[in-house]
C-alpha cells in the first residue's frame, strides 16, 4: 500500500471526534435518486468507506445484504452502539466482519477488498468515499470498486469540486473530468444533479465555492 496514505490520520479522527463529514440522518440524495438502484432490484449493496452512516440503516431496509467497508474500529463501534445493535463478531484478516440480520460492516482496508473476499454487487453507494481518497490512488480505488461490480450493475456517486488552491483535503476536489476519466472506459456515466452547497465548515476552512455532484454509473 502506498507509503502516502493516512491510516493513522483516519483512526485520529475518529479518536479525537473530527467527524464532521457525519450526518445523522440517510444522505438526502440517496433517498432522491435511490430509484436508479431500485430499478435494477439489487440483492446486494456495497458502501466503500462507511463510516458511521446512517445510509446503512436506510439501505438495509430496501436490500437483502448491504455491506459497508471502514477502516476504523472505533466507527464501527460506534455505529453498532449507536444503533443499540449487538453484532455478531468474525475477526479474521484482511477484515474482522461485523453483521447483525443482511448488514455487515467489514472493518479494514478498502483496498484490500476483492472478489475473493466477497461475492460482486449490483448496486453500490458512494457518498464522500471517493473524495475521501488521496489523487494517485483513485484509479486503483475505482478498479477496485468496479471489479466488484457485476455487469449492469449500478453505482450512485456523490463527489464534491472546489478551488483546491483554498483548502487541501480530505474531502478532495473531485472535477467532473476526473470523474468521466475514472468510469467513462468501465461502463455509461451520467450527471444527475450539480449543486452549490457550501456548508459553514467548508466555508471556515478557506472556500468560496462548493459544487456537490451526483453520478449514476452503470457497469457493462
Ligand atoms: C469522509 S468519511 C465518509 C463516511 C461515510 N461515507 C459518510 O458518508 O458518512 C470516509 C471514511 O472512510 C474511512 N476510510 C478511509 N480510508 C479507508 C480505507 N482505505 N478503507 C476503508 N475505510 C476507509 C474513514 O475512516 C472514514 O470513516
Amino acid at each position: 500500500m502506498d507509503q502516502k496514505y493516512d491510516f493513522d490520520g483516519w483512526s485520529s479522527r475518529w479518536d479525537e471526534d473530527r467527524i464532521g463529514f457525519h450526518v445523522a440522518k440517510p444522505n438526502p440524495f440517496l433517498l432522491q435518486y435511490w430509484h436508479h438502484l431500485h430499478e435494477i432490484k439489487p440483492k446486494r449493496c456495497l458502501v466503500p468507506l462507511c463510516g458511521k452512516s446512517l445510509d446503512l440503516v436506510w439501505l438495509s431496509e430496501k436490500v437483502e445484504t448491504v455491506i459497508g467497508v471502514e477502516l476504523v474500529e472505533k466507527a464501527v463501534l460506534d455505529f453498532f452502539r449507536e444503533q443499540q445493535i449487538i453484532p455478531e463478531i468474525q475477526k479474521n484478516s484482511p477484515f474482522n466482519a461485523y453483521s447483525h440480520q443482511g448488514l455487515k460492516i467489514l472493518q479494514g482496508n478498502f483496498f484490500d477488498l476483492n472478489l475473493e473476499v466477497e461475492d460482486s454487487f449490483q448496486a453500490v453507494f458512494d457518498r464522500a468515499s471517493l473524495v475521501a481518497i488521496p489523487e494517485e490512488l483513485r484509479p486503483d480505488y475505482v478498479q477496485g470498486l468496479t471489479d466488484l461490480m457485476g455487469a449492469g450493475s449500478r453505482l450512485l456517486l456523490i463527489c464534491v469540486d472546489y478551488d483546491p488552491s483554498k483548502m487541501s483535503g480530505p474531502p478532495y476536489s473531485v472535477s467532473q473530468n476526473e470523474v468521466e476519466n475514472l468510469f467513462s472506459k468501465k461502463g455509461t456515466l451520467e450527471v444527475l444533479e450539480t449543486r452549490n452547497n457550501l456548508e459553514d465548515r467548508m466555508r471556515e476552512r478557506g472556500l468560496e465555492w462548493l459544487n456537490e455532484s451526483v453520478y449514476l454509473f452503470e457497469k457493462n
